[in-house]
């Protein structure tokens, strides 16, 4: 089944082509193309997302976006000469309705459908929700417009089932010969299984019992994970998103380096030895670390690092920087790591997932991995690759693949955005 997705629920505009196949224990997915456009530029100097200027961004970069997916994927094909330029009027009534308010977007698509075939795929995947509702609805209506041009079904994915399903995904390298190759294969999923999901938005786990079939079992009671990173990061005036720079710093951290500039070019500098020691720790509080749920809650953590920094001398020092940043991140992993264990322990699963923009980061990996391998050997781990980490549109394709293997539909007239949308 050949899957095109399309990704708009944030600040990421994003289209990947997806050939699945396979069972649901051992699902396979190649990636024919992966497109994702980062709006991290527009939203930098507001220090966040803002709805309006990313649903503009997504207009604007829908179109690009789609010709180079189905250029990666060896396709699209220009229309033979008597079918150039034509296009049903019912079709282009249509689109004038779907993206009456798009009115960029919907010029820049009557054309391309004028110019190009319609691509061999037999499936059009949307992201409907969580995320931000004016972003969402333009990747919506662009979907379903395609979807009716092209005569396709419609598969409506939560933004979350994607970031569950994307330790499924490969990445595809060349090799010596310039043959294409997995980069390695994909295990078997046994269920049940639970996903920690840790993204700018989220931090759940879920019992998955059976694909399309979630269970939250906890989520965070006030910040999420990555918005710790972003805010802490804040902070420290490392900018935005403050995610990766800590985490860099964090894990190369070598409190005795003197001859950076910054912070921030410490952490675009040589990756120094993971070297923290606990006599260099801060005493972070690791909030509901010892609570009998699966909750979490990052919010006195925060304040409690703004605390610390209200105390220290400005402008901070870099080794000071570099503390702060490692013992933030670990006490966010602490509460990480031991939440998905009680989640184990009560729930026996045979598959951990982990998934999320916070899931790239490497201490977060390393430690669950050896935390699970210690404690519940029989559990297999799925970590996702790097570059399918934050937000994308192959994770959504692939978690279209399940739906649409029962033939579980979106109506493609009556589909809305759902902001606040729950697995
Ligand atoms: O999943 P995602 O790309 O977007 C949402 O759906 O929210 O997650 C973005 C979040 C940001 O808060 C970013 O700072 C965080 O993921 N992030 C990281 C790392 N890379 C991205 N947090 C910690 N360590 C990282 N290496
Ligand atoms: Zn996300």
């Amino acid at each position: 089944m050949r899957i095109l997705a399309i990704e708009t629920s944030c600040d990421e505009t994003a289209i990947a082509m997806v050939e699945a196949s396979g069972g649901r224990t051992r699902p396979v997915f190649h990636v024919a193309a992966n497109v994702v456009a980062s709006q991290t530029a527009i939203h930098k100097k507001w220090g966040g997302v803002v709805p309006n200027l990313a649903r503009r961004a997504h207009e604007k970069n829908l179109i690009p976006i789609l010709h180079k997916a189905l250029k990666d994927a060896g396709q699209p094909k220009l229309k033979g000469k008597n079918e150039k330029g034509k296009m049903g009027v019912k079709i282009i009534n249509l689109i004038n309705t779907l993206l009456q308010r798009e009115t960029e977007l919907r010029e820049q698509i009557i054309r391309f459908l004028a110019r190009y075939d319609k691509p061999d795929i037999n499936v059009v995947a949307v992201t409907y929700g969580p995320g931000l509702e004016p972003a969402l609805w333009v990747g919506i209506n662009f979907a379903k417009a395609l979807a009716l041009a092209w005569g396709k079904p419609l598969v409506a994915v939560n933004h979350m089932e994607g970031h569950i399903v994307a330790s499924l995904l490969k990445l595809k390298s060349k090799n010596k010969k310039g043959k294409t190759t997995e980069k390695k294969p994909v295990p078997r999923i046994t269920f049940p299984a639970v996903a920690l999901l840790v993204s700018g938005g989220h931090t759940e786990l879920v019992l998955i019992k059976d694909w399309t079939e979630y269970k939250v079992l906890g989520a965070t009671l006030d910040d999420a994970a990555g918005e710790a990173f972003d805010k802490v990061a804040r902070m420290l005036e490392l900018g935005y998103p403050g995610g990766p720079t800590i985490s860099r710093i964090a894990d190369g951290w070598k409190p005795q380096i003197t001859n950076h500039k910054s912070p921030i070019d410490y952490a675009r500098g040589k990756r120094g030895k993971q070297t923290y020691s606990k006599t260099h720790m801060i005493k972070f509080p690791r909030p509901m670390l010892h609570s009998r749920d699966l909750n979490f809650s990052f919010s006195g953590l925060k304040t409690a690092v703004l605390y610390y920094l209200q105390k220290q001398k400005r402008p901070f020092a870099r080794t000071l920087v570099a503390n702060v940043a490692a013992s933030f991140q670990q006490a966010v992993v602490d509460v990480l790591v031991a939440k998905t264990l009680r989640a184990v322990k009560t729930y026996k699963p045979k598959t951990v997932l982990l998934g999320g923009g916070v899931a790239a980061n490497e201490a977060l990996r390393l430690q669950l991995a050896d935390a699970l391998s210690a404690q519940f050997p029989q559990t297999a781990l799925l970590l996702p690759e790097k570059s399918f980490t934050g937000d994308n549109a192959a994770m959504i394709a692939a978690a279209a693949y399940f739906h649409a293997k029962k033939k579980a539909y979106a109506n493609a007239r009556t589909l809305r955005a759902e902001g606040g949308a729950r697995l």
